[in-house]
């Protein structure tokens, strides 16, 4: 069997046995999706949000791009906030950074990748606006601080975001969180600066900021 008549042998089996143990499980997603959370997360192969988080079809909306960034003027990522915020109505958004990220530890260096460079420049003005920091860290805690660093960065991008608000605005309860995913024992880590208003976006961005430096010396 080749690789690929694999994965749909794989798919086979997986729906029948899903239907065989819940019958009419697909028929009733099929109607409609009504998830609680919005995942923003890294591309990484080693980070996929339904299974870290024990989630289902249909529980997760999910919107991944190489180092978890979230750009005003991302269209792309800024369209997904909005549908799952505004049609949705998603009750939480999470952004995932996870350590080891190849692209942070890239940005970090300054390490020419090809194209990416271009989308890895935003990471490096995280690195940049926080050199103060990452010059009090030994070199072998830059790239995890870094990884931190930037999910709170980005955590900030969301909040900031016009979709975010306008929801707040309107009284729409939904909380921005940043957390990091450990490659190497599959658990997550929460940087405690959960946000359901700007003010508290304030608040937590400190701590959350004073946190990656206690952590790291
Ligand atoms: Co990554």
């Amino acid at each position: 069997m080749t690789d690929i008549a694999e994965l749909f042998a794989h798919n086979r089996e997986w729906a029948a046995l899903m239907e065989k143990e819940r019958p009419g499980f697909f028929t009733n997603l099929k109607a409609q999706q009504k998830p609680k959370y919005m995942w923003i997360g890294c591309s990484d192969s080693r980070v996929p949000a339904n299974q870290i988080t024990g989630l289902e079809p249909g529980e997760v909306f999910v919107h991944r791009n190489v180092a978890n960034v979230v750009v005003h003027s991302d269209l792309n990522a800024l369209s997904t906030v909005q549908f799952a915020v505004e049609m949705l109505k998603v009750e939480h958004i999470m952004v995932v950074g996870h350590y080891g990220c190849s692209g942070v530890t890239a940005a970090l260096n300054g390490v020419r990748v090809g194209l990416a460079d271009n989308w890895l420049r935003h990471v490096q003005d995280v690195r940049d606006r926080h050199k103060g920091l990452l010059d009090q860290i030994a070199e072998s805690q830059k790239p995890d601080a870094l990884v931190e660093l930037n999910v709170i960065e980005q955590v900030t991008n969301v909040c900031q975001s016009t979709v975010m608000i306008d929801a707040w605005h309107r009284g729409q309860k939904v909380t921005i969180h940043g957390w990091v995913y450990g490659l190497d024992d599959g658990l997550i880590k929460d940087l405690n600066m959960s946000a359901n208003s700007l003010s508290a976006l304030e608040k937590g961005y400190k701590n959350a900021i004073a946190n990656v430096l206690k952590r790291a010396v």
